[in-house]
């Protein structure tokens, strides 16, 4: 921001949100939710016309059995996993998550007087998960979070995976926070939802965001899914804070899901383009970097620049005006690589790749 404000053009990589504007359809359902007066109070799990349809899409496309009464309306995935925590981890309580991890996951943990315990994701793939998370959990572990397709990796966990972890969780009577917010960017491989499991249903508390899949970052809607005694907790913790989400937006977000499986599918390509010229470009440099399979982010080892994080990414902004988040902020699994969002103009990344090749 400061080179910004001095003048300097600064190739933006930093951020976490949707390239496009928000889908026409859905800025229009709102403009007709105002003209028809739909301003009054809703209830505050959310309008009975949007749970429906969002459990109608859980069932369909998630293969998760839920049905309206499961479905909670929150303002975007982080007021959802917000709920979740409190409604799990009481003082004293251990979550295991996967390393590197979305940063603000270890504030919630906190807020609830609970401790994380970060599992390294590497480990997990190249060990077996039962047996690593065997390594990390303890008799006061009592949740995993579980994020796939993850930020800031890209990596997406497989069905194979998602049963491993499943089976981990019966055993040990543990309950799973899903973190499916970027459920629809997958490239390679597909999208398991761990509540669609033999009986991980009434064990997962999934949260889901229509920032990501429909441009709508700046709307703040999402849902949580859950059945007792979590639904209840994920109750109380929206009706005595924001009691709800705005009624217009929610019926925006039912118009959000009517729109075709294939316009996802064409937007998914579009990013599929921004990742393979990032990636080959990235990897060229030297800077190495394996394919993300979702998500929108690169997560390149950045140690021939330097191995503390930090010190590379003002490299980077320094001498070639790239701006990049340290991997570090994203845990210490996280050290030595930088986090590149593909989510921007072709123009930007092959602007951004011609200044690292001049100036690195
Ligand atoms: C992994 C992950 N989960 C959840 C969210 C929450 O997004 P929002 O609160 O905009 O719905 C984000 C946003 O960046 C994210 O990266």
């Amino acid at each position: 921001m400061q080179l910004r404000s001095e003048g300097a053009t600064v190739y933006q990589f930093e951020g976490g949100e949707p390239f496009m504007p928000t889908p026409a359809p859905i800025k229009d359902a709102m403009k007709r939710a105002l003209d028809e007066d739909q301003t009054r109070y809703a209830p505050s799990s959310g309008i009975p016309e949007l749970r429906e349809a969002i459990a109608e899409k859980l069932r369909t496309r998630n293969r998760i059995p839920a049905h309206s009464k499961d479905v909670m309306v929150v303002n975007g995935g982080m007021q959802g996993l917000f709920g979740a925590f409190q409604s799990i981890v009481n003082p004293g309580d251990e979550v295991l998550l996967f390393s590197p991890y979305w940063t603000p996951i270890k504030d919630l943990v906190a807020h609830c007087q609970g401790r994380s315990v970060f599992v390294p994701t590497d480990e997990a793939r190249a060990r077996g998960f039962q047996q690593t998370l065997a390594r990390y959990t303890t008799d006061r572990t009592r949740a995993i979070y579980y994020n796939t397709p993850q930020n800031p990796s890209g990596v997406v966990f497989t069905p194979e995976e998602a049963k491993a972890v499943a089976e981990f969780v019966q055993d040990r009577d543990l309950v799973v926070v899903a973190d499916e917010a970027y459920e629809d960017l997958v490239y390679d491989g597909e999208h398991c939802s761990i509540a669609s499991l033999d009986g991980m249903f009434e064990r997962t508390i999934s949260c889901f965001t229509f920032s990501k899949s429909y441009a709508m970052t700046g709307w703040r809607l999402g849902y949580a899914v859950a059945t007792e005694p979590w639904m209840t907790g994920l109750r109380k913790a929206t009706l005595y804070s924001s009691n709800g989400v705005s009624t217009p937006t929610q019926w925006a977000g039912l118009a959000a899901l009517q729109i075709e499986t294939s316009a996802l599918a064409d937007i998914r390509e579009q990013y599929r383009q921004r990742r393979d010229l990032l990636l080959s470009g990235l990897n060229e440099i030297g800077l190495h970097c394996t394919p993300p399979a979702g998500a929108f982010y690169a997560f390149p080892d950045v140690s021939r620049i330097n191995k503390d994080s930090r010190e590379a990414a003002d490299v980077l902004l320094n001498r070639a005006q790239v701006a990049a988040v340290p991997g570090i902020v994203f845990g210490a699994e996280g050290e030595s690589h930088l986090r590149f969002s593909f989510s921007t103009s072709i123009e930007t990344i092959e602007a951004g790749l011609d200044s690292l090749r001049r100036n690195l």
